[in-house]
């Protein structure tokens, strides 16, 4: 998607769902859940880029336990606001992830496909522990049985975009998440 001028780019933006102050609050609260769950046990916090580098980068500064941050990129949304269906891993992790407590930190759950690829692909690596959190989800949308182990906010069936969510690549850098307005009588 191409966005010609900065009218378009907040025209596009129709409405705000969840406040920079709302998200803040609800980071914070799950770092916490985070450090009395592991208790000063060392986790390995494993990003699904590009989504989930605003919420990662959050989280991780308000986490106390020793931690250390892995990257993967998967994808299964291209430049339209359905799912094509296909998950693909396009960078993998460079950890050996045996003998590491992995939290997977994604920004939404959606069809689910995504996380139940990732998920299935990283227990076969034998890790310790593992569980998923995930900033949003709309289980409406729900194609595959899936569910994380913890969801900071769970939304209606909407196209969401902001704090690490795009829609053509633009958008992942506003402080809040607002709703996509996808045509001009909307
Ligand atoms: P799933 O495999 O259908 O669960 O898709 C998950 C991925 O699709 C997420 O990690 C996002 O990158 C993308 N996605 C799903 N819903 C939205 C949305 O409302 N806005 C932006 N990206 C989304
Ligand atoms: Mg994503």
């Amino acid at each position: 998607m191409k966005i010609n001028n900065i009218d378009e780019f907040h025209c596009k933006i129709k409405r705000i769902i969840l406040s920079e102050e709302e998200i803040q609050n609800a980071v914070k609260q799950t770092a916490h859940m985070i450090d009395s769950l592991y208790d000063g046990t060392p986790i390995l916090l494993v990003s699904i880029l590009k989504g989930s580098f605003v919420f990662l980068a959050d989280l991780c500064k308000h986490i106390t336990v020793p931690c250390e941050i892995g990257f993967m990129a998967a994808k299964s949304y291209y430049e339209a606001t359905q799912s094509s269906g296909v998950v693909k891993i396009t960078m993998d992790l460079q950890q050996d992830i045996s003998g590491y407590h992995v939290i997977i930190v994604e920004d939404i759950i959606d069809t689910g496909r995504t996380l139940n690829d990732v998920v299935r692909l990283l227990k076969a690596r034998k890790p310790v522990s593992l569980r998923v959190i995930t900033l949003l989800d709309k289980p409406d949308r729900r194609m595959v049985d899936f569910q994380a182990d913890y969801v900071l906010f769970t939304i209606p069936d909407l196209f969401v975009i902001g704090y690490g969510l795009d829609y053509g690549e633009y958008y992942r850098n506003l402080p809040y998440i607002a709703e996509f307005r996808q045509t001009m009588e909307d």
